[in-house]
């Protein structure tokens, strides 16, 4: 089992580059599958989640050709299997795409329900309910997801709640559908934006994507593109704030800045500093940080993505802050690694009332989750002494060179494999 061991300390201070964006990646991903010529992919981030998934696409069937770290050829015409039942397919949330993607293309799927990041009840009743409304039959049984039409049939579907991977799901469907499809309560986060642009791309009909209202017009065949995928805004609000937790000064560079407007608008509310550039965002945090509310919210929102890095900054604020988790109920659970690092925080239902603290001191903890784990590793790149991170198997789903990036911005951090490593470290940096 690997972990991180952080010296921390030293301000963060001079220029990271962000990666494609993950959550857009495993959703266009699975929609390459849709055509029969060779789709290529570009700004792939290189962790995990994506990993696993271009198992499960080559698995089926498909070709899968990774020219580089962060490009790849797929050709679904080989596909050869409607059923994924593939063995890690289960630990990756986004493997409910592939539904989508088989429905629209064959009519036909069957998808091992998905896990993921454990952060509360992931339920995906509202794609199951897009499906039907395009004429499909769906079962659960034994643990897969079957979906069959006859015909797709372009339909009037409305979302009882705003839902990413239900937007993204049965836009996916429709796209191949017969007629027209209107989606409204849509999703608006640039991922979805982004998947709509790629599948447009492969000569789909989607107008609206960005809007809450989504129009499909369904095509027969879909065909061979270039697509180079968005920067992660979520990859890119991390360093933003481990600059600001470390009082660093970091230009965090190939991002959308309009991405990333809810979290720098919360970076200047507790007194930092943020210079927006074309593809770039600078941010310089000198002062005192100081409290601020914060709820979390669809995009344009606050990201919920985002949640555990704003709750490590405003652990360390000056006054007593909230941040209220409105998407995900179990979202809270680093709060207890965190107070083992010194923080005063309080959770009262979907509420963590957070009390500033000097300073976090150094402990043994526990990545929870994805972007807890990361929180995590700010909290330990912004303490005083030596802070180790068990299952950073949880962040490297999501993050790329996450510790060569930090350290290249003079972070004391180190991926370790064994309590030598760690003792190695810590005599090297005391
Ligand atoms: C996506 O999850 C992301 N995952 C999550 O990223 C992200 O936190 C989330 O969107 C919100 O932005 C991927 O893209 C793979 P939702 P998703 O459907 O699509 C409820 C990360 O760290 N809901 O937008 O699963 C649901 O319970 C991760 O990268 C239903 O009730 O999220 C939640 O309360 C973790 N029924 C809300 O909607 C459904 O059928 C929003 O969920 C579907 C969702």
């Amino acid at each position: 089992m690997e972990q991180y061991v952080i010296k921390g300390g030293n301000p963060l201070v001079g220029e990271v580059e962000i990666g494609g964006a993950k959550n857009a990646a495993l959703a266009i991903l699975a929609a390459s599958i849709m055509a029969d010529e060779t789709v290529t992919i570009d700004n792939l981030p290189d962790v995990r989640d994506i990993n696993v998934l271009l198992g499960a696409i080559q698995e089926i069937g498909a070709i899968v050709d990774r020219v580089d770290a962060h490009t790849v050829k797929i050709n679904g015409s080989t596909i050869s299997a409607m059923s994924v039942d593939y063995e890690y397919i289960k630990k990756i949330r986004a493997s409910y795409y592939l539904l989508g993607a088989l429905l629209g293309k064959y009519k036909r799927a069957e998808v091992a329900l998905p896990g993921g990041c454990d952060i509360g009840s992931r339920p995906i009743d509202l794609h199951l309910k897009g499906f039907r409304a395009l004429g499909a039959k769906v079962d659960i049984q034994h643990g897969l997801i079957a979906a069959e039409a006859e015909h797709l049939k372009g339909t009037h579907i409305y979302l009882d709640k705003v839902s990413v991977g239900a937007t993204i799901n049965i836009m996916m469907a429709a796209a191949m559908a017969d007629g027209k499809t209107i989606i409204e309560n849509a999703a608006k986060e640039p991922h979805v934006v982004d998947v709509a642009n790629f599948l447009n791309s492969m000569g789909a009909a989607i107008r609206g994507a960005g809007t809450d209202v989504i129009r499909i017009v369904g095509v027969e065949k879909l065909h061979k593109t270039e697509y180079s995928i968005i920067p992660d805004q979520i990859e890119a609000g991390t360093f933003m704030f481990a600059a600001a937790a470390t009082r660093g000064d970091v230009t965090v560079k190939n991002v959308i800045p309009k991405h990333l407007e809810a979290t720098t608008a919360k970076l200047l509310e507790v007194g930092c500093e943020v210079e927006e550039f074309d593809d770039a965002v600078r941010v310089v945090c000198a002062k005192p940080m100081h409290h601020t509310q914060v709820t979390t919210l669809p995009y344009p929102g606050f990201p919920t993505d985002m949640q555990p890095q704003m709750a490590v900054i405003l652990g360390i604020a000056q006054g007593t802050s909230t941040v209220t988790e409105s998407i995900f109920e179990n979202r809270f659970k680093y709060v207890d690694e965190l107070t083992r690092m010194g923080a005063t925080i309080k959770v009262e239902s979907n509420i963590a009332i957070i009390t500033g603290v000097e300073r976090y001191t150094g402990a043994r903890v526990s990545a929870p989750d994805l972007r807890a784990g990361a929180a995590l590793v700010i909290a330990g790149l912004a303490a005083e002494g030596i802070t180790i991170v068990d299952d950073i198997y949880y962040i490297e789903r999501g993050y790329e060179h996450f510790e060569e990036k930090l350290a290249s911005l003079g972070a004391q951090i180190e991926k370790v494999s064994s309590e030598k490593e760690i003792q190695k470290f810590t005599l090297k940096v005391s």
